[in-house]
């Protein structure tokens, strides 16, 4: 089962830059896949396509059976909730709790529900204290905090997120892949996109890997220790896939990693009766 279909999907921006050309991808429901690439490579355009912030101009995009267009952009936009990598292109409200109802009031929902959802929102990436400041008020991270818990907000059943690491400290970012990871065992569908192998290596089912707009190769997250393909991409490869390239063993976090290396035991030698 897919929860996004690109079909031949090519964009030049307004000035003529090209930016994505013949994308053909399935995402599958219920996974995390990791979209890859250098700078440049069309991972923010392609993001944007997913909810119809730029819509298709060659090609198209199907959100659960649902294709992308003008028509469709309300139901669009409640199954997918969109996380921007500049946390300034989605907070506009005068307060941080304003910011996070806004999606949950244009669905017109009743105001206690909302009020909980806020509420809800805010614990999850505990930035309560932060309810009644304004957003331009704050530092980078507690932005993205704000913005985060906007979506987290709305419940959409597809998360396209672009960068959603950047400028968080790693023990909120390591809560923020908790919180993702338990809306995933619930059902969503996660589609981020970073330029960091080592995270993707460690926690995406699938990898899309990018060049200069085109798709170069996509499938398991195992696709991370072709070193070929990665230097293709001008990626560099895990430290982890680098470490442990003539090991049978494949680890893909610190922690395993660490087991495996831990000393063993001596094994006593038995004695000879
Ligand atoms: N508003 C724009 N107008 C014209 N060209 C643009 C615009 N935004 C992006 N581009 C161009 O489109 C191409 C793809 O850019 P995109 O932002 O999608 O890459 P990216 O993979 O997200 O890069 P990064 O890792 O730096 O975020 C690049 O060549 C870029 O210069
Ligand atoms: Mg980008």
């Amino acid at each position: 089962m897919f929860a996004l279909e690109i079909k031949n999907l090519s964009y030049s921006y307004p000035d003529r830059t090209p930016a994505l050309e013949d994308i053909n991808l399935k995402i599958k429901a219920g996974k995390k896949t990791a979209i890859l690439g250098a700078n440049g490579s069309g991972k923010t355009t392609l993001v944007y396509h997913i909810n119809g912030i730029i819509p298709a101009l060659e090609g198209g995009v199907t959100v659960l059976g649902l294709p992308v267009c003008k028509e469709n952009l309300q139901l669009v936009r409640q199954a997918v909730g969109l996380l921007f990598d500049s946390p300034d292109n989605q907070l506009f409200s005068t307060t941080v709790s304003g910011d996070i109802a806004f999606g949950p009031r244009n669905l017109k929902l009743d105001p206690v529900v909302i009020d909980q959802k806020v509420h809800d929102a805010m614990q999850k990436v505990t930035i309560e204290d932060l309810a009644d400041r304004p957003p331009y008020c704050l530092s980078l991270g507690q932005k993205k905090r704000a913005a985060i818990a906007g979506l987290l907000a709305m419940e959409p059943r597809i998360l396209a997120c672009d960068e959603p690491f950047s400028g968080l400290d790693p023990i909120v970012a390591g809560q923020f892949r908790e919180i993702l990871d338990e809306l995933i065992e619930k059902g969503s569908t996660l589609l981020y996109s970073t330029h960091d192998v080592n995270l993707a290596y460690a926690w995406a089912d699938e990898v899309v890997l990018m060049k200069e707009g085109r798709v170069l190769s996509c499938g398991s997250y195992d696709l991370l220790r072709d070193e070929n393909l990665l230097q293709h991409a001008s990626l560099p490869l895990p430290m982890l896939a680098q470490l442990f390239k003539h090991s049978k063993e494949q680890p893909r976090t610190m922690e395993e990693a660490a087991v495996l290396l831990e000393p063993q035991p001596q094994v006593s030698q038995a004695k000879n009766f």
